[in-house]
């Protein structure tokens, strides 16, 4: 029962070490043109990856993780809807020094991605902080939902996972996208070195079941800039961190 599962072809074959002109021809044009998702897995390597993974515990058992906030629903719980605990990360902050080379190397491949109109009107202008999530393990996940339903200028979400040994059968915490207008489902296992690319809007509701081991991932937004320039005339832009813009990295390759 339930939609069928979306081909694996939205995956990219294995592949360390590829350049972001690579990673962009090969997996995330294709795959966001055709499936509106794109897997890319061995994203950074495990040396790198491991340095990432040990920042991020660093973080958490420091206590410097707090609950998810929602930008509307602010009456409701927001325990209710997303039992994660986040930390925005700007790069620059001691201890996050391999979180900020994954930035950067994120930032290399969705701008290499959009150059040259080959991600359609998509034109990146900037990025939000990282947001380092966990999910403690106690059962909770985040409810279905819409990243940027209304325009706020979120164009592109990419999650980096970071989990080792992850057996969703046991541990929960699938990642579920119900791709609008298709009746499929991509089930996306949040396992260590995977990048996952798609696009924030109506296009792809989704939402994490139920973990019960810790979970760990790490999430940046990238702004359209014709829709950003929008969304600031329009709502001012009271929306927490999910609001604050900040360049990509100059030091990109690309
Ligand atoms: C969200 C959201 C804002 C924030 O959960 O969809 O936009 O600052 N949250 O966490
Ligand atoms: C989110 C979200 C998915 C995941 O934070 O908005 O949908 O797999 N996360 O962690
Ligand atoms: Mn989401």
């Amino acid at each position: 029962s339930g939609p069928p599962a979306l081909p694996n072809a939205m995956t990219a074959p294995a592949g360390a070490g590829w350049s972001a002109e690579s990673i962009s021809q090969q997996c995330i044009i294709p795959c966001l043109k055709y499936y509106g998702i794109c897997v890319k897995d061995n994203f950074l390597g495990s040396q790198l990856g491991d340095r990432v993974l040990g920042e991020v515990e660093a973080l958490n058992h420091s206590g410097k993780l707090r609950d998810g906030q929602l930008v509307s629903q602010k009456s409701i719980s927001s325990r209710n809807i997303r039992g994660d605990q986040i930390a925005w990360i700007e790069g620059k902050e001691p201890g996050c020094e391999s979180i900020r080379a994954l930035m950067t190397r994120i930032d290399e491949a969705v701008m290499c991605s959009a150059a040259n109109g080959q991600l359609g009107n998509c034109i990146i202008n900037g990025r939000t902080k990282a947001m380092v999530a966990c999910y403690p393990g106690n059962g909770a996940g985040y409810v279905r939902h819409v990243d940027n339903p209304n325009g706020d200028g979120r164009c592109i979400t990419c999650i980096y996972y970071l989990n080792k040994n992850w057996d969703v059968k046991t541990h929960g915490g699938l990642l579920q996208i119900y791709p609008e207008g298709k009746n499929v489902v991509a089930n996306i296992e949040p396992l260590f070195d995977r990048l996952l690319v798609f696009w924030s809007d109506r296009r792809n509701p989704h939402e994490v079941k139920p973990a019960y081991a810790t979970r760990y991932a790490i999430t940046v937004w990238y702004f359209d800039a014709k829709e950003r320039a929008e969304a600031k005339e329009k709502y001012k832009l009271a929306t927490g961190q999910k609001g604050v813009q900040v360049p990509v990295s100059q030091n990109s390759r690309t």
